[in-house]
């Protein structure tokens, strides 16, 4: 009874895309099975431990029974802490009953879309971008429009490139800065178009800040949209405490949107997930609540990192790197080494023993590039430049 001829699936079971940094990680075990040392620079989680004060509010938690459903959107004081976190890291005043708590940010992507695109409406993604922007667009019958992000504008867009995608048609636009995969945020001045055109075209916009923390110029979070005239009504921001606080196996994230919208995600939600962990909530209470330090002193580290990749990659002959001002990946320019992007991932993989993600994983823009996350230790990081400067020497 293995076989899976007789599994007729539905067709939207065809638009549905796949995030490939997870496919690499089971090349890269693969590989390990037959006791190779691979260094995994491919999936998007920091390296750090969550702190152990986040550790022992969700013991406690447990400890004390908290192991029930909750409600759907969340605990009433998670939700009020986000709301105070979310006005006062973005300087716009949100209240309680406009945030949704989701077991990871993801689910946001999925509700969110699916609750505004539907047969006909256009939504604009970045690309290069997360695979799943795309995926879930095309899942919910809308018509997906890439906005290339390019190497030029520091991997954010201009405001002519999005005046030049957006009309009447337009339901949403996903921005997400800082990015992955580049590292590269979107301009002020182009956030302000996009806000005048919001405005203008009546749309709404999806501002993933998933690593809005993790901003090496900014001493805060950087500028968010919703803080342009007009644009508290139309955005949804997505965040969570995956990258922030060092959570991703958690799974807690969430998004803060207009109340109308917020009940209607609520209610895909309740089809769906029906609540996120209480106990996983009460984590989330004290990242947000407790003592920031552990995240200041992460980010520091993912900054000296980051120089030492920058310049490492950058005396590769064929390489070149642009420095990113966010999130822990950067995207070099391998155009250089003669060889597409999936063959050059593909080499230092099997030749290098170095996990990465090709660029085109993340859309046909991502060609000439290949995505290095440096949420792995110093040591590692000085290994795996090695492994690629020779890897690229030998077969180049
Ligand atoms: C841009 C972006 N948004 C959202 C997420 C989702 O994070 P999570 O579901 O772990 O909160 C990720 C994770 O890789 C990401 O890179």
């Amino acid at each position: 009874m293995s076989g899976t001829a007789s599994v007729k699936l539905a067709d939207r079971m065809s638009k549905l895309g796949t995030e490939t940094a997870f496919d690499v990680l089971v090349r890269a075990r693969a590989l390990e099975a037959e006791g190779k040392h691979v260094i995994h620079l491919q999936l998007g989680e920091p390296d750090f431990d969550t702190p152990s004060h986040i550790v022992d509010a969700a013991v406690d938690a447990l400890r004390s029974g908290d192991t029930h459903y909750t409600p759907t959107a969340g605990i009433p004081t998670l939700r009020q802490a986000i709301a105070d976190y979310t006005s006062e890291t973005r300087g716009v005043a949100f209240s309680p009953d406009q945030v949704v708590v989701t077991p990871g940010g993801k689910p946001i992507m999925f509700f969110v879309v699916l609750a505004l695109a539907g047969e006909g409406d256009e939504v604009v993604y970045p690309d290069p971008g997360f695979p799943i922007y795309q995926s879930v667009v095309n899942f919910a019958g809308a018509v997906p429009i890439p906005l290339e992000l390019k190497e030029e504008h520091g991997f954010g867009f201009s405001p002519d490139q999005i005046r030049s995608l957006v009309n009447d048609k337009t339901k949403l636009v996903i921005i997400n800065s800082p990015h992955n995969p580049t590292g590269g945020m979107v301009s002020e001045e182009s956030l302000e178009e996009l806000a005048r055109l919001a405005v203008k075209h009546d749309f709404m916009v999806l501002t993933d800040e998933i690593y809005s923390r993790i901003a090496y110029d900014h001493d805060g979070v950087p500028t968010s949209i919703s803080t342009f005239p007009g644009m508290a009504e139309r955005t949804i921001i997505l965040d969570g405490f995956s990258k922030t606080f060092a959570m991703t196996g958690w799974r807690l994230g969430y998004g803060v949107m207009p109340r109308t919208l917020a009940d209607q995600v609520t209610r895909l939600a309740v089809n769906c997930n029906s609540c996120t962990p209480g106990f996983v909530q009460q984590a989330g209470l004290a990242a947000l609540t407790g003592p920031q330090e552990p995240v200041d002193e992460m980010v520091a580290e993912f900054r000296r990192r980051r120089d030492t990749v920058v310049a490492g990659l950058n005396e590769i002959p064929g390489i070149s790197c642009i420095e990113p001002a966010g999130a822990f990946y950067v995207f070099p320019n391998i155009t250089g080494l003669g060889r597409d992007s999936d063959t050059v991932a593909n080499d230092l993989m099997y030749d290098g023993h170095v996990a990465l993600v090709s660029g085109t994983s993340f859309g046909p823009a991502g060609e000439g590039y290949i995505r290095i996350s440096y949420a792995n230790s110093m040591a590692n990081l000085t290994d795996a430049l090695r492994r690629i400067r020779e890897t690229v020497g030998r077969l180049y």
